[in-house]
C-alpha cells in the first residue's frame, strides 16, 4: 500500500453547533448565527455530519427482548410447575447423537432417555428426517411433550462452506459475514438444526494455537463487530421464525489465550486485560441478542471457566444481563475433576451448575448426580429450577413448542448457484495479497501479479493445489469436498479457455520427508513461464481444535521444495492455504509474490484464480499478525508500551553496546513479518487531509446524555480523512483508524483499532471518510474496573494498516 504521499496535518478547530429538534425558534436563531459565523470566516470549510444523534444505551436491560417477553416467561413458569425434578434435570442434559466431536462414546439408549424426558438437547444429528425421528419421541412419548433442541457445529457454513472465520475476518466486512451466517442458518434449519455452536469470538494473539482459524483474529474492536454480525445473521430479527437458529457464543471466557499456545492449557491474565481485550467480543454478541453461551475448557486465573461464578454469574448475568442459557463445552463438567477443583463427580456437577452452567454437554453428570445433591440437601432445587427456566425460555423463544418438526418434504440443503455466488464473493474478499514484487531478471519489469491471461505455460506445483477437503477448512459441518473447486480445476478451466498450457505436479505431500516428487516439480518449473506454488497446512489435521504447534514454518519439506523451485529462476507466486499465520520469512525475502488464501471454502480455486489474473483486485487485510519467527509469539499489534522501547534502535544485528538495554530480541527484530491490517492491492491508495471536528472534548460531554440547552456540547470527535486511489485500476481499500491514549491512570496499548471502512474507488477517485470517536471508542477500564475516560491525550492515525503514519491528536479535558 503506497502511503508515501502522506501529509501530517495539524488539527483545526471547527465550530460544531448542536440543534435540539423541537426548538424551532432557536433553530431560526441558529441559522442567523451560522450565517454570521460563515461570513466572519469562523466555520471550517469542512463539513462534518451531525454529531448529536442519540446513541443506544451500552447495555440494554435484557439484550434479547424475546427472552424477556412476559407471555413467554409465563408459559415457562406454567410448565416448570408441572415438571418433576428428573424432568427439569432432563432439560439440562445434552448428548451427541452422531459423529463425535470429542473424546468418549455416544450414549446408549438415547431413545429411551428422550422418551423419559431425561434429555433436553441432542447435537451432531442433522437432517429433517433424522432430527424428526428423535423429536417425535420427545414430543409424542415424553410425559410433558417438551421438544428437543438440536445443536450442531456450524462454524462457517452448514452445507455451503464459506472461508474459515479467520479468512472471513480478513474481509473486514461484517455485512458479508452476516450474509454467510444467514445462509448457514437457512441451511441448518432446513436440516432440522435450530442451534449453532457459533460464533467463536475468542481473541487469539498466538498463531501456535490451532483454533486461531475459528475466530476473527487478534483485535477486540474488529472481533466485536464480527461477533455482532454473526449473531444477527444466525438469529435474524425473530428467533421464532422457522429459519432462525439460536447462536452460541464461545468459549467463555478467554479460551483463546492458553499459555504457550497449547490447546486446553491454563489462561492467566489480569482482570484489566480480561475486560479490556478479551471480554468485549462476547459482550458484543450478547448485546446483539445471542441466546446461548458455551463455557470454555480452560481455567482462567485459577478457576476452571466451567465452574467460574465470576465470569458466568457476576459478569455474564450481573453486568451484561444475559437472559439465555449457558452450555458447557464437551465433557467440561467432568473435567473439573482433572482440574483438581472437584474430588467427586457430584461436586463437579454442583460446582458447574452453581457457577452458572445450565446445560451439561456430554459429561452425563447433571443427569446422574444433580438429583442426589438435591435429595441430600447439598443444593437447593431452586438452582435447578433456574437453569431449567433459562433453557425452556430459549426453546419457547425459538417457537419449538408450536413448531417442533423440520419439514421433511423439502430436500436436504444443497449448494445452489446463488449460495455459490455468495461463497465466491466471501472468498474473493478474504484473500490477502501479502507481497507483490518484481519478476526475476531477465523477465519484464513491474510487479509479478496480476498474471497475463496469455501466459503460455503455467506450472502449478504443491500439495494444496488439488486437495478439495483442505479447501473446506476445519469444522466443515455437512460440507462435501465434492463441492469444492480446487486451484488446479480453476486454472485448468482458464488455461483451456485461453488455449494456454497448465502443467500440474504435486511436488510433495503436506507432511512428508520424501523428496520423490521434487524431480518432476523442477522439470515442470523449467518448462513454465510462471510457477504457482500452492503450499500450506492440512486443514483437518493441523488446524482447528487440538492443533497447537511449536513450529510455524511450512510443514514437512515444503520449505525445501519452495527454495528448490525458486532457484530455477522463473517467476514464482506462492499461494498459501492455511489456518494460521505462518512464519514465512525466507519466502518473504526471496519469493516475488505471496498470496494468503487461507482455506477459502467451496469457491477456493475460482477466487484464487481471479486474484492471480486480476479479475478481482485483492482487498483482504490481515487480522492476525505474521511473525518473523515462532519465538515472537504471542505477537500482536496492540501491545502495551515498555519503558525501554526499541523503536529507534537498529535491531537487524545483535547488540554491541548501549543498544542492548532495550525491549528487544538479540537474534531477531521486534517487527512482525506482516503487520495487523496489512494487505496489498493492484492499485495504490493515499491518505491526506486528516481533520478533527474538535481539538478537545470534555469528559462531561463524552459521558453525559445531551442536554436540552441550545449549545449542548458534542458527544464525539469526528475524524475526516481523504482516501484516493492513485493507481491504474479500481480497487477496494479498508481504511483503518487507530488511537493511542496517553496520560491515563493505566497503560494503554501503543495503538488500538477504533474504526474501519471499506471503500471502493475508481482510478483517480478520492473520497472523504468520516469516523467517529465517542465514549464507546475512547473509554477503557481503570483499576476499579470501571469504564472511564480521563483527562488525557489521544493520538489518532488513519491509513491502510496498523503502520498508518498520517496522524493528529486531541485532548479529553476535565471540563
Ligand atoms: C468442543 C469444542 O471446543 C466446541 O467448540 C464445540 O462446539 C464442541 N466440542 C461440540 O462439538
Amino acid at each position: 500500500m503506497a502511503e508515501a504521499s502522506f501529509t501530517m496535518d495539524k488539527p483545526r478547530r471547527v465550530i460544531t453547533i448542536h440543534l435540539p429538534h423541537r426548538e424551532t425558534v432557536a433553530a431560526a436563531l441558529l441559522v442567523l448565527l451560522l450565517g454570521a459565523a460563515c461570513f466572519c470566516g469562523m466555520i471550517s470549510p469542512l463539513i462534518f455530519p451531525p454529531a448529536q444523534e442519540e446513541e443506544p444505551p451500552e447495555t440494554p436491560a435484557i439484550p434479547n427482548s424475546q427472552l424477556a417477553n412476559a407471555n413467554l416467561n409465563q408459559r415457562v413458569e406454567d410448565l416448570l410447575k408441572q415438571m418433576t425434578l428428573a424432568e427439569k434435570i432432563g432439560q439440562l442434559t445434552q448428548y451427541s447423537a452422531g459423529t463425535l466431536t470429542g473424546p468418549g462414546s455416544n450414549m446408549p439408549n438415547l431413545e429411551k432417555l428422550v422418551a423419559q424426558g431425561e434429555i433436553g438437547s441432542l447435537f451432531n444429528v442433522v437432517g429433517a428426517r433424522e432430527t424428526n425421528y428423535y423429536q417425535r419421541i420427545a414430543v409424542e412419548k415424553s410425559r410433558l411433550h417438551i421438544p428437543l433442541l438440536f445443536g450442531y457445529d456450524v462454524i462457517h457454513g452448514e452445507t455451503t462452506i464459506f472461508p474459515v472465520p479467520l479468512a472471513l475476518a480478513s474481509s473486514w466486512d461484517p455485512d458479508l459475514v452476516q450474509a454467510t451466517a444467514r445462509c448457514a442458518a437457512e441451511e441448518s434449519t432446513n436440516d432440522g438444526v435450530r442451534w449453532v455452536f457459533s460464533p467463536m469470538v475468542d481473541i487469539a494473539r498466538d498463531a501456535r494455537w490451532g483454533r486461531i482459524t475459528e475466530g476473527a483474529g487478534e483485535d477486540t474492536f474488529l472481533g466485536s463487530a464480527f461477533a455482532s454480525a454473526y449473531v444477527h445473521g444466525y438469529q435474524g430479527p425473530d428467533l421464532a421464525r422457522s429459519n432462525a437458529v439460536a447462536a452460541c457464543v464461545k468459549h467463555f471466557a478467554a479460551y483463546g489465550a492458553p499459555n504457550g499456545g497449547r490447546e486446553y492449557n491454563t489462561v492467566d491474565m489480569s482482570e484489566l486485560t480480561l475486560r479490556q481485550v478479551y471480554l468485549p467480543p462476547y459482550k458484543a454478541a450478547i448485546d446483539a441478542g445471542a441466546a446461548t453461551v458455551m463455557s470454555a475448557f480452560n481455567p482462567l486465573n485459577g478457576v476452571p471457566a466451567t465452574a467460574d461464578p465470576f465470569t458466568l454469574t457476576k459478569i455474564l448475568r450481573g453486568e451484561w444481563n444475559f437472559g439465555g442459557f449457558v452450555v458447557s463445552d464437551y465433557g467440561a463438567v467432568a473435567e473439573l475433576i482433572e482440574h483438581g477443583v472437584a474430588t467427586t463427580k457430584a461436586i463437579a456437577a454442583k460446582k458447574a451448575i452453581s457457577a452458572g452452567v445450565d446445560m451439561d454437554m456430554m459429561s452425563d453428570l447433571y443427569r446422574t448426580r444433580l438429583a442426589g445433591l438435591v435429595k441430600d440437601e447439598e443444593m437447593p432445587e431452586t438452582v435447578i429450577d433456574e437453569a431449567a427456566r433459562r433453557v425452556l425460555r430459549v426453546k419457547f423463544a425459538l417457537g419449538l413448542f408450536d413448531h417442533p418438526y423440520a419439514d421433511e418434504s423439502k430436500p436436504p440443503s444443497a449448494v445452489s448457484p446463488g449460495k455459490r455466488a455468495l461463497a465466491r464473493r466471501a472468498a474473493e474478499e478474504s484473500i490477502v495479497l501479502l507481497k507483490n514484487g518484481a519478476k526475476p531478471i531477465p523477465f519484464s519489469a513491474g510487479p509479478l501479479l496480476p498474471l497475463r491471461r496469455d501466459t503460455p505455460t503455467i506450472a502449478l506445483i504443491g500439495p494444496l493445489a488439488d486437495s478439495p477437503v483442505d479447501m473446506l477448512g476445519s469444522w466443515s459441518a455437512r460440507g462435501d469436498p465434492k463441492d469444492a473447486v480446487t486451484l488446479r480445476a480453476a486454472l485448468q478451466a482458464r488455461c483451456d479457455a485461453a488455449k494456454t498450457k497448465l502443467i500440474y505436479t504435486q511436488g510433495t505431500d503436506i507432511l512428508t520427508e520424501s523428496e520423490s516428487g521434487f524431480r518432476a516439480a523442477v522439470a515442470a518449473a523449467r518448462q513454465a513461464d510462471v510457477i504457482v506454488l500452492a503450499l500450506g497446512e492440512s486443514a483437518p489435521r493441523m488446524t482447528g481444535e487440538s492443533s497447537s504447534v511449536t513450529r510455524l514454518d511450512l510443514p514437512g519439506n515444503q520449505e525445501e521444495l519452495l527454495e528448490l523451485i525458486q532457484s530455477v529462476g522463473k517467476p514464482v507466486v506462492l499461494v498459501l492455504f492455511d489456518g494460521r499465520p505462518l512464519a514465512i520469512k525466507w519466502a518473504a525475502e526471496n519469493v516475488p509474490a505471496i498470496v494468503e488464501a487461507w482455506y477459502p471454502g467451496i469457491e477456493a480455486g475460482n477466487a484464487v484464480a481471479e486474484v492471480l489474473f486480476g479479475d478481482v483486485n485483492p482487498s483482504g487485510k490481515l487480522t492476525a499478525t505474521f511473525p518473523r519467527a515462532v519465538g515472537q509469539e504471542p505477537l500482536f499489534y496492540n501491545q502495551l508500551p515498555t519503558g525501554r522501547p526499541a523503536d529507534d534502535i537498529d535491531l537487524t544485528h545483535p547488540p554491541t553496546g548501549q543498544d542492548k538495554y532495550f525491549s528487544r530480541y538479540i537474534d531477531e527484530t521486534n517487527a512482525p513479518l506482516y503487520v495487523f491490517g496489512h494487505g496489498l492491492s493492484y492499485t495504490t491508495f493515499t491518505y491526506s487531509q486528516l481533520r478533527l471536528s474538535h481539538e478537545a472534548i470534555s469528559i462531561d460531554a463524552l459521558t453525559n446524555p445531551p442536554g436540552s440547552h441550545l449549545f449542548a456540547p458534542a458527544r464525539k470527535i469526528l475524524v475526516n480523512v481523504t482516501v484516493k486511489n492513485t493507481g491504474p485500476v479500481a480497487g477496494t481499500e479498508v481504511a483503518q483508524l487507530y488511537i493511542r491514549n496517553i496520560g491515563g491512570s493505566v497503560e494503554e496499548p501503543v495503538r488500538e483499532l477504533r474504526g474501519f471502512q471499506r471503500v471502493t474507488l475508481k482510478p483517480g477517485e478520492s473520497r472523504v471518510l468520516t469516523f467517529s470517536l465517542s465514549f464507546r471508542e475512547l473509554a477503557y477500564f481503570n483499576l476499579d474496573m470501571e469504564r472511564v475516560v480521563e483527562p488525557t491525550q489521544y493520538d489518532v492515525w488513519v491509513g491502510g494498516s496498523s503502520d498508518a503514519t498520517l496522524g493528529t491528536q486531541f485532548e479529553v479535558t476535565e471540563k
